[in-house]
């Protein structure tokens, strides 16, 4: 499962997993994969990857790094900034946008297990 996340700086990517990961009976610390653009996490039955490619540098960065490995089949992949390097396409889309007070969110599928996934919210 890919999801892709996109919103400007600060729009709540980052929240959003914490969010996702707590609800998941994560306890641990989520912090933000600014400088290590990735951050591992086991959580129920599921092993989930969160991407933050905003510091990527260029796409031998992102080969080096080896971070189409992680693109597996069975991580939940979480992708901050997926249009800096060259990830798989997103079975969901989260589009997040900044308003007064809050956020709105947009979640769209683009594959039938990210439709299937939504049907269940
Ligand atoms: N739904 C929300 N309502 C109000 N404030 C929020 C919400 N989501 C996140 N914030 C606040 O916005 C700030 C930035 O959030 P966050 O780090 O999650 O953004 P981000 O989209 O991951 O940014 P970046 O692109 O820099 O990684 C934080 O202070 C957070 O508490
Ligand atoms: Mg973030």
């Amino acid at each position: 499962m890919v999801i892709h996340l996109n919103g400007d700086l600060g729009a709540g990517k980052t929240s959003l997993v914490r969010g996702i990961l707590n609800a998941l009976g994560y306890t641990g610390r989520v912090k933000s994969p600014t400088y290590t653009l990735l951050e591992p996490y086991h959580a129920g039955r599921l092993d989930l990857r969160h991407f933050d490619l905003y510091r990527l540098r260029d796409e031998s960065e992102w080969e080096q790094a080896g971070f189409r490995d992680e693109f597996d089949g069975n991580n939940v992949l979480f992708i901050e900034w997926p249009e800096k390097a060259p990830v798989p396409p997103a079975d969901i889309v989260i589009d997040l946008i900044i308003l007064h007070q809050g956020r709105r969110a947009i979640i769209k599928s683009n594959t039938a297990a990210g439709k299937a996934c939504l049907k269940q919210l």
